[in-house]
């Protein structure tokens, strides 16, 4: 099993239930940033050096109600930001209309307008995903209980401009809550119980969503910084207002089999052999650090665009650096029904290192 060069370059970042998705083209280096949250910069900073990307366009997906953008601060910076044409964000944002392309180097993605858990949500769709900010999310949909929001409209978004798409669009969302970080198009149409209903009418008549009971007073001041032509952002840490889910899977709350890098050791070379071993640390993680003798690399973001291969070479084990990416990347296989049952390995690649176990460069 071998990891593949595609086109695109995909880092995803979570922060307290936020969702930002690093976009680069592999050819050119130019890099899209969706939906980046305010005192995360130094974030997307960093990784943007780490893959050798250069930031050409930033794009929120809505006007957040639940964390603050930073948008404001890519304009100051000269970077291009936009949101969807129905925005009433005061910054010098491009309008998105649905069907324009948003190009970045050699890649191009097309918008598409998705309201209903606001009335200026879009997603951009292309080379094999959709960011899709908060409509689809893992196991549900976004929220709709905000002042502007229509439940039956999020519906009806969904089912016409996402589902359309073909099965193994990776779904990249706004939100996740429970340690799953992308999906499928073709297993939440399949699998996601907020889908089942008829219509839109029946999806809004079941939730029973009430529009602007979601706006407490911190999602107000939220929703007004993030309007806001000049807003004051925070550098470090910022507040989360609020959850944007409603209804998601439990899948991920099953335990999930573990085993330290002394029990993995002397299996090491037979798991190899058989292609059982994969390592879900960035590619400069490995260039840097070194990695496991014959493990190869797939990285955690783009799990996604090699389900086949998976699929074909089951891993058994899954290793990152400290054994936190790895626990995703079962629990998100594990959702998508790609694997049954991985080990992930504590620690990972940092304590195996310690042990003075075999690196290669
Ligand atoms: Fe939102």
């Amino acid at each position: 099993m071998a990891a593949t060069a595609r086109p695109v370059v995909v880092k995803s970042f979570v922060d307290a239930g936020c969702q930002t998705h690093l976009i680069g083209c592999t050819a050119t280096r130019a890099a899209l940033l969706i939906d980046p949250k305010a005192g995360k910069r130094a974030v997307y900073e960093k990784a943007l050096a780490d893959y050798g990307l250069r930031l050409e366009v930033v794009v929120d997906t809505h006007t957040h109600a639940d964390h603050l953008s930073d948008s404001a601060a890519w304009l100051a910076r000269g970077v291009r930001c936009a949101m969807g044409a129905a925005t009433k964000c005061e910054r010098a944002v491009e309008r998105l209309k649905a069907g324009d392309t948003v190009a970045v180097g050699k890649l191009a993605f097309r918008v598409l307008a998705v309201p209903g858990h606001t009335p200026d949500s879009i997603a951009l769709y292309g080379h094999g995903l959709v960011a899709c900010g908060d409509t689809l999310l893992v196991g549900g949909l976004a929220r709709a209980d905000f002042r502007g929001s229509d439940p039956a409209q999020l519906f009806e978004s969904v089912k016409r401009e996402l589902l359309t798409l073909p099965d193994a669009t990776v779904v990249l969302p706004g939100h996740g809550y429970q340690d799953l970080l992308f999906t499928t198009i073709g297993h939440e149409r399949a699998h996601n119980p907020a889908l089942r209903h008829a219509d839109g009418r029946a999806y809004a008549a079941a939730l029973g969503a009430v529009e602007g009971r979601g706006n407490t007073p911190e999602v107000d001041a939220m929703l007004a910084t993030n309007l806001a032509a000049a807003p004051v952002l925070p550098e470090g840490p910022a507040a989360v207002a609020a959850c944007c889910a409603m209804g998601a899977t439990s899948a991920a709350s099953a335990p999930i089999r573990e085993q330290r890098n002394d029990e993995l050791a002397p299996r090491r070379a037979e798991l190899v052999a058989r292609s059982q071993w994969i390592d879900v640390r960035d590619p400069w993680e490995l260039a840097q650090d070194g990695r496991i003798p014959g493990v190869p690399n797939y990285p955690l973001s783009e799990l996604g665009f090699v389900l086949d291969e998976l699929r074909a070479h089951p891993p058994e084990v899954i290793s990152c650096k400290s054994g936190v990416r790895s626990t995703t990347a079962v629990k998100t296989l594990r959702y998508l029904g790609v694997l049954r049952d991985p080990i992930s390995m504590v620690g990972g690649f940092g304590k195996w290192k310690e042990a003075g176990l075999p690196v290669e460069k």
